[in-house]
């Protein structure tokens, strides 16, 4: 039978559960926590496992008979031999509580499907593309900010990352400054790639909801855009669910329309997963 390796690190024990039917058993590479409330970790990746920028995977522990699985987008691009995933630590979370103790090695279990909305193909041509993000969020956009593709399709890409307060942007700076230096992508993102960042519970260079600075025009000014428009302008929303809510109004009173898989429109939401 396929068994599963979990080290136990409150024990130091060593589990084994069998792997469901349909999941891949990976490995993790590394771990790295930002703060106490976030952490980012890359896992093998198997070699059919193909997917879209911005989509995301149902990822769990083999610390059960029956594992809990939550959903993960993937934080990586496409092209990258690991997946990378952005996640929140939940003291009581049902998966979280575990996940912040994984270390290299360790076994992640991961369903084989993956799906989501936040993809270039929900949405129709345009020139610019908001990617308006807050907390964990900003995982699908690190994805799709290293894909060649959104290059190919849009002109300007502005990624916007609101959180509580500045250490929690850190993995954004750092995947930011990361995709400007890559030999693959850096040059595509020169003077096309814009990354706005603003906390809500720290003083810092730009305070305030993304929700505000919209509402304000104060984003646009900054940007140096004008404000969102329906023939030009495409949108992606992700975060939390009143995040998502209000952004939503703001993005459908400008006239854009949302789209979908099925049906490819001006702006495409995903709620950030936690638990
Ligand atoms: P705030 O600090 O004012 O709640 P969280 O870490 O709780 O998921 O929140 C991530 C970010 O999303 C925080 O900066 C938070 O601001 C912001 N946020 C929460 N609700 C909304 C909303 N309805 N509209 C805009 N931003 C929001």
């Amino acid at each position: 039978m396929n068994t599963a390796v979990l080290r136990d690190t409150e024990n130091s024990d060593r589990l084994e559960f069998p792997i469901p039917a349909g999941v891949y058993a990976e490995r993790v590479v590394s771990v790295k926590h930002y703060t106490d409330r976030l952490f980012a970790f890359r896992i093998t990746r198997p070699r059919s496992f193909r997917f879209r920028s911005g989509e995301f995977v149902m990822i769990g522990l083999p610390n059960a008979e029956k594992p809990v699985f939550r959903a993960y987008s993937m934080a990586s691009p496409a092209w990258d031999e690991e997946l990378e995933f952005f996640s929140i630590k939940v003291a009581d979370g049902p998966l979280t509580q575990h996940l912040q103790k994984i270390k290299a090695g360790d076994t992640i279990l991961m369903r084989q499907k993956p799906t989501g909305t936040l993809v270039l193909d929900a949405l129709t041509p345009g020139r610019r593309l908001y990617m308006i993000s807050t907390g964990t969020g900003i995982a699908p956009f690190a994805s799709l900010v290293r894909d060649p593709e959104t290059y190919e399709k849009f002109d300007q890409i502005v990624l916007t990352h609101t959180c509580r307060d500045l250490a929690e942007l850190t993995y954004g700076e750092e995947l930011i400054a990361a995709t400007r230096e890559d030999p693959l992508i850096g040059e595509l993102t020169e003077g096309r790639l814009q990354h706005f960042t603003s906390t809500t519970r720290e003083a810092s260079g730009s305070q305030g909801r993304i929700t505000s600075w919209i509402e304000s025009g104060a984003l646009f000014k900054t940007l140096g855009t004008p404000p969102f428009d329906p023939t030009t302008d495409r949108v992606m929303i992700c975060g939390s669910i009143a995040m998502i809510k209000d952004v939503k109004a703001l993005v459908e009173k400008a006239g854009l329309k949302e789209g979908s898989n099925a049906v490819p429109a001006d702006f495409v939401v995903e709620r950030a997963f936690v638990g």
